[in-house]
């Protein structure tokens, strides 16, 4: 076969000429004959905590690579490291899978490892692999070992939330809090409770994109070296057998990683990231698929935030095919994976080793794990709402908004005793959709007032038209679509409003009548709080980022360009 990159260095012109010399670098002139130029597309940063590893797990990719004959090249690409970014790296996650993408277009590439770990570098990294569309693995960074504190384990994230809930309703000393702090990351990786960045490495393993078996292994696990290397001979192969995304991801690979999500307790935000990879792919994929796929499926994972181990517990415990072999019978037979066979190949040696961390079907956590999809008067365009992570006692429930027009708003009301708000209300946060922030960030899991924490009140009502950690949990009500920036009706809720959430019927509704909805304007304050940035890259995405419901992609990055580039400037 031809290889892509012999249009750089084949031939003796003075293109090829320039093209080989300022790569020889000491290499013999075989580098440039026919072997193929893999990259390693490596999100490694100082900056990104969680991916710091990584520059020494492409060794062992590069290791692999030459093994199998090819040429490694390391191509550092943007990083977004989560507790660092701001406002907030989802707003970037759409210019790193951009960067990516073209970075990878334009320079002389036959195929790719993707190394990411932290919360968004997967989804942009994967995004970035459809659109360009030249055979691409990802190894996931993994998780970090488990910290310690006072003789209890930490998780990452939720930890943070359940500690920090306990110092404000008073249970918990500032001293003892800042205390824990160094506990919290104990090695390298990436958070290790069923956070973002856990649930799309794994949903990667279940959508065919990692080699089986390799998701969840820890940072720090020589394991996860091994499989570096054996993923880096296995692309070179890739190359040959021309097995890019797009010649065997299908509707069917998006069925497995929906059944997935579900069956681990995943993250709600893989919904939107998912929606963005499928529309990079053309393959038609909408909220309602996670619903009518997912909803059934039983919670077969004991891990924080929904349980209480952590993600080396479940590698230790059989991992993640041990998990899906639990759930084999829902799985889509004929999706393939990287390596050419279908996924459901590699679930018949998968064991369960600890049966309080990975349930049997037999004894689910929960019956139905999956994340439903809400319509009504308040989400014409839908929103989600992860039961598993929700108070059984209020996925019905009806009661007044007291509504917060924006994060600041939120932070500046929450404690004011004056605010009049008790346990049966339902808090409303608006202008956190894609284009209200912008970037959608994870804010729907509003904090409670510390009145009600201090009266033991742990889980509220809550509606947001933004996103949610991956590690947080409670009866939210998020990714409102349209948002209230949008011209949403969330943008019209004022406080007193009655709201009626019922989860089973699929319902999310202001109570309020159409024609007194028709004459109240936008709430002022709400549009004025709006994101409308002058320049630069938060114009470009408030101009073009599409509702949660179509992954928060730009409009003019849906789809694939190729690999194809049509001019050379020397
Ligand atoms: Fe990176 Fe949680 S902060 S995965």
């Amino acid at each position: 076969m031809t290889l892509r990159s012999s249009q750089w260095y084949s031939g003796d012109d003075r293109n090829a000429y320039i093209h080989r010399a300022w790569m020889r670098r000491g290499v013999p002139d075989s580098a440039f004959e026919g072997r193929p130029q893999i990259a390693i597309a490596n999100t490694a940063s100082d900056l990104t905590p969680c991916n710091a590893h990584l520059s020494e797990v492409a060794q062992s990719v590069k290791n692999g690579v030459y093994e199998a004959g090819g040429i490694p090249l390391e191509l550092p690409v943007v990083s977004l490291g989560e507790t660092n970014v701001r406002p907030t790296a989802m707003l970037w996650r759409n210019m790193a899978a951009m960067a990516t993408e073209e970075m990878l277009r334009a320079n002389p590439i036959d195929g790719v490892v993707l190394l990411g770990g932290c919360d968004k570098t997967i989804p942009a990294l994967l995004m970035a692999a459809a659109s360009v569309d030249l055979p691409a693995v990802v190894v996931p960074g993994g998780p970090m070992l488990t910290g310690h504190f006072r003789g209890e384990a930490l998780g990452c994230g939720t930890d943070v939330w359940r500690l920090s809930e306990e110092v404000r309703a008073g249970t918990l000393s500032e001293a003892m809090f800042v205390k824990s702090e160094s506990s919290m990351i104990r090695s390298p990786g990436h958070c290790n409770t069923m956070g973002t960045a856990s649930t799309m490495a794994l949903v990667a393993e279940a959508l065919g994109l990692v080699v089986p078996g390799v998701a969840g292994t820890p940072a720090p696990d020589a394991r996860l070296r091994e499989a570096a290397h054996l993923t880096g001979a296995l692309t070179v192969g890739l190359v040959a057998e021309d097995r890019r995304p797009s010649t065997f991801l299908t509707k069917g690979s998006f069925r497995n990683a929906i059944v997935a999500l579900a069956a681990i307790g995943g993250s709600t935000n893989a919904v939107v990231h998912l929606l963005a990879i499928a529309g990079r792919l053309g393959i038609d994929l909408t909220i309602d698929d996670f619903d009518r796929i997912g909803a059934d499926v039983p919670l077969l994972v004991n891990l924080q935030p929904a349980g209480r181990y952590l993600m080396d517990d479940l590698f230790r415990a059989g991992g993640f095919l041990a998990v899906m072999r639990e759930v084999r019978d829902l799985l889509d037979p004929d999706a393939l994976t990287i390596t050419g066979r279908p996924f459901v190949d590699y679930l018949d040696d998968a064991k369960i080793w600890d049966a309080d961390v990975i349930t049997s079907r037999d004894s689910p956590l929960q019956p139905h794990a999956g994340i439903s999809v809400l319509r009504g008067s308040l989400a014409p365009g839908g929103a989600l709402i992860k039961p598993a992570a929700a108070s059984p006692h209020l996925l019905r429930h009806r009661g007044r908004a007291v509504v917060f027009d924006s994060i600041e708003d939120f932070h500046a009301r929450l404690d004011d005793p004056d605010l009049d708000i008790d346990e049966d209300s339902v808090m409303v946060l608006r202008g956190c959709g894609p284009k209200g922030y912008p970037g959608m960030p994870e804010v729907s899991n509003m904090p409670l007032p510390a009145k009600l924490l201090a009266k033991g009140v742990r889980d509220m009502v809550r509606i947001c038209d933004g996103r949610m950690s991956g590690t947080a949990y409670g009866t939210v009500v998020l990714h409102v679509t349209p948002e209230a920036a949008a011209g949403g009706p969330l943008a019209l809720v004022r406080t007193g409003d009655w709201i009626t959430l019922d989860v089973r019927g699929r319902r999310l509704d202001l109570d309020v009548p159409a024609d007194e909805l028709a004459r109240r304007m936008p709430n002022q304050a709400a549009v004025d709080g709006y994101a409308n940035p002058r320049r630069g890259w938060e114009r470009l995405y408030v101009d073009h980022v599409l509702q949660a419901d179509q992954g928060a992609d730009l409009d003019f990055l849906v789809g694939s360009s190729g690999s194809e580039v049509s001019r050379e400037s020397h």
